[in-house]
């Protein structure tokens, strides 16, 4: 049996523990909170070979949208020596820039008081790939985020009705090699040819034509996929001519699940004649 003084004390040890627990859950969450938050809206990004991409990081204080002076901004990457920028004291500051990243890195200085502190890495290479992080400090902002960026190659197909009235389509420009199907407009598999080369280096061409007469109005889907992006387009065939439009899908690294993917943004629309 447990002495009245002892239940005493147990309970005052109990709610000293769930008190100290309450204020450092409160103290934790005022901190976080007045660090105000680093992000970024696509910590998994998929850049395209020899052209541009952006790294997204944004920054907001936890009072709104303040314009913010006096940001200093470090972008780096792992396992790669110096900065791949800085910014401080409104200018970049470039003595500890790898040289990997020479030129070739800008932030958007407009908007960088707004709390944009994106990266725009032109002419995407392969050895880029792997894990930025964009730090920032500002007034009542504090953080660090990550995104990781992997290099793929890819490019709408054109399409093209043939002499003898099959349905091609054409893509030129794929990495890594990637794989194509054709559905039909109910999303049943058709039957296709297709050749794949890489006779220009690493870049893959891809030609595949549809062994089955298309009529006009009729619809197809054709895809084009590797394991970073998958090229969805729809061709459209009208008297002579038909109509593709392509969106991209980019798959996310972060998550293991290949289900989970990134809906892009780019839609191209072309037309081939005949
Ligand atoms: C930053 O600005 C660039 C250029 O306008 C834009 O592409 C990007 O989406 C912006 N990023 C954020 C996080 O606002
Ligand atoms: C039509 O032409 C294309 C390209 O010239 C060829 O690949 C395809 O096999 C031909 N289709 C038929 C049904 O002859
Ligand atoms: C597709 O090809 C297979 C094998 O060559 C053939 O048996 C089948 O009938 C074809 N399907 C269509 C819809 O043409
Ligand atoms: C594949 O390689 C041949 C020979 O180099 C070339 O003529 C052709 O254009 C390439 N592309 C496709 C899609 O066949």
């Amino acid at each position: 049996m447990a002495s009245i003084g002892q239940i005493i004390f147990g309970s005052m040890i109990f709610l000293i523990v769930v008190i100290s627990g309450l204020i450092i859950f409160i103290l934790a969450i005022a901190f976080s909170v007045s660090q105000g938050t680093v992000e970024s809206r696509s910590p998994s990004t998929v850049g395209n070979l020899a052209e541009d991409v952006v790294l997204d990081c944004r920054f907001l204080s936890n009072s709104g949208n303040a314009q913010f002076s006096d940001v200093s901004i470090t972008w780096l990457k792992d396992s790669l020596s110096g900065v791949v920028y800085e910014y401080k004291k409104k200018a970049a500051q470039l003595q500890g820039q790898n040289a990997q990243f020479q030129n070739r890195v800008q932030l958007f200085s407009d908007a960088i008081s707004m709390g944009n502190a994106s990266l725009l890495l032109r002419n995407v290479k392969l050895e880029d790939e792997g894990v930025y992080r964009c730090s920032v400090n500002a007034p009542k902002v504090s953080g660090t985020t990550s995104v990781n960026l992997r290099v793929a190659a890819f490019s709408a197909p054109t399409f093209n009705l043939e002499s003898n009235g099959s349905l091609s389509a054409q893509a030129n420009k794929w990495f890594p090699r990637p794989e194509v199907s054709w559905l039909s407009q109910s999303g049943q598999l058709l039957n296709s040819t297709q050749i794949i080369n890489n006779t220009a280096g690493i870049m893959n061409q891809v030609f595949s034509v549809l062994e089955q007469p298309v009529k006009e109005d009729d619809t197809y889907t054709f895809l084009i996929q590797n394991r970073l992006v998958k090229a969805v387009s729809e061709a459209t065939v009208s008297a002579n001519r038909v109509t593709g439009r392509t969106y991209f899908i980019f798959s996310s690294a972060s998550t293991k699940v290949p289900s989970l993917q990134l809906l892009f943004t780019v839609i191209f629309v072309l037309s081939a004649n005949q």
